[in-house]
């Protein structure tokens, strides 16, 4: 691999799983262990970008050799991305953001009471299609996790938030998506598929990601 590959570039990875606190002592979130997240900062780090990492929960260390934001919930996300966003080259989206929050944080524990207990949820902000609608040249890598319709899904992500290309994973197979240190995914562009990949470690996948993501930025370079 060319280690200067991405020397100077600026590149941003989000990874982890957004916690949506209900009170002080519970909270809604997913599986991602930031893995696969970290491993992309990583290989970017070790090409030579300058990389920023915003970190939402994660079950392993935090990375060196770059400038980590951590983060608890999705809107803290979305205003540590898109506070930086601006003076980026390129964008992995492999955080596991929550869809919806609960509608009010209660300051002190919930109480147990009643039989049933109903929780409202409110929509959150989508980084991702915030970031489609705001980029200026910024080479941008979405993910899906599906368990069915895996590229129909996949492209209909891609088109809605307007990514330069989107990382699917079945989350529903063995080795592949949440928690594991191997993944299975397939990248697609506006175009269809881009590559297939076979079951490898997250790291592996990674680096591939940023070679086909540091050729195709490439191309889009106006001057070398
Ligand atoms: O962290 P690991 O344990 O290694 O697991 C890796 C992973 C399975 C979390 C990762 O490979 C992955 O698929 N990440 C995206 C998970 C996800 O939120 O997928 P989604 O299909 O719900 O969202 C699609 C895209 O929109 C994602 O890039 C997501 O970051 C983004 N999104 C979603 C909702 C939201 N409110 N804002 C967003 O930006």
């Amino acid at each position: 691999t060319d280690r200067t590959r991405l020397a100077g570039r600026k590149v941003l990875v989000t990874a982890g799983g957004t916690v949506e606190r209900l009170d002080p002592v519970r909270y809604f979130t997913n599986d991602s262990s930031g893995k696969m997240g970290y491993a992309i900062a990583e290989a970017a780090r070790d090409l030579g970008a300058e990389v920023t990492l915003v970190s939402a929960k994660s079950s392993i260390p935090l990375p060196s050799g770059m400038t980590v934001v951590q983060v608890q919930s999705a809107e803290d996300m979305y205003h540590a991305v898109m506070d930086r966003l601006d003076t980026m080259d390129l964008v992995f989206k492999s955080a596991a953001v929550a869809d919806y929050r609960p509608a009010e944080t209660a300051p002190q524990k919930i109480k147990k009471s009643e039989e049933t207990l109903t929780i409202t949820l409110v929509k959150n902000p989508d980084i991702l299609e915030a970031i489609g609608r705001r980029k200026t040249g910024q080479f941008v890598v979405g993910f899906a996790a599906e368990t069915e319709n895996l590229e129909e899904h996949a492209l209909r992500k891609l088109n809605r938030k307007n990514c330069d290309l989107i990382v699917a994973n079945d989350v529903s197979v063995e080795g592949a998506g949440f928690g594991t240190d191997t993944n299975i995914v397939r990248v697609y562009d506006k175009d269809g598929l881009v590559e297939a990949m076979p079951l490898m470690s997250k790291k592996e996948v990674a680096g591939r990601l940023l070679r086909l993501a540091a050729e195709r930025m490439t191309r889009q370079r106006v001057s070398p």
